[in-house]
């Protein structure tokens, strides 16, 4: 699969199989799939162990709650992500019980995230995440409390469909291998080179 990361080292099948899809098959996720894939992502570490993600989903055959999620969608998503089988909007509980701020909810958010889409990999099931989306509009559609829960990035999430069902820039895209930084330009022992790292 051209999509499978090319590592050097012998890094996990899951880790190198996961990768943004964009072409979704008419397949549906079943509610026992979702759950398998939410409660993953409920595994994630904390601080506090506070666990402060929320989902919010709709399946597409519930065509009325998944538009909902879906004009909340910007840009280019709004073309293919409607083709999922399940939208999700995960948001951050910003304070903890007494109020005080949750400064890692935002990163424990994102460890669910992730957790949640290795998850889905493992089931053969692909995802995309989604800043891309209107956070005012979401607030209001979802009638969320600002003061206390923050929408963070939308999910995509269905099975693999062929990338010639997409249209250009999207099946080029789908198709194109992907890349990331060597080790050396975001990791370093710490030394004298350290700083120099983090300065990029
Ligand atoms: C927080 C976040 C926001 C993202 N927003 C979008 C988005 O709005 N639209 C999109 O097509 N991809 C979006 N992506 C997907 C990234 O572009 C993608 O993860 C990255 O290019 C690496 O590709 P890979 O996931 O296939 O390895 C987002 C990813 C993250 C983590």
């Amino acid at each position: 699969m051209i999509k499978e990361a090319k590592t050097e080292h012998k890094v996990h099948e899951l880790i190198k199989k996961r990768w943004s899809a964009r072409s979704f098959s008419e397949k549906e996720i079943t509610q026992v799939e979702l759950d398998t894939i939410l409660e993953a992502a409920g595994w994630a570490f904390s601080a506090m162990n506070y666990q402060p993600w929320r989902y919010i989903y709709a399946f597409k055959k519930d065509s009325e709650n998944f538009s909902k999620l879906a004009d909340c969608l910007t840009g280019s998503n709004r073309i293919w992500a409607k083709e999922a089988s399940v939208l999700i909007m995960s948001l951050a509980k910003k304070n903890y019980d007494d109020g005080v701020l949750n400064k890692s909810a935002l990163h424990d958010v994102g460890a669910a995230n992730a957790t949640l889409m290795l998850q889905a990999t493992s089931m053969n099931i692909y995802g995309h995440l989604m800043g891309g989306f209107d956070k005012e509009k979401a607030v209001e559609l979802f009638n969320i409390d600002k003061a206390e829960y923050e929408p963070v990035v939308f999910i995509a999430l269905g099975y693999l469909d062929k990338p010639e069902k997409l249209k250009e820039p999207f099946k080029t895209r789908e198709v194109t291998p992907r890349t990331r930084k060597a080790i050396s330009e975001f990791a370093a022992e710490f030394k004298s080179e350290t700083e120099e790292v983090l300065a990029r």
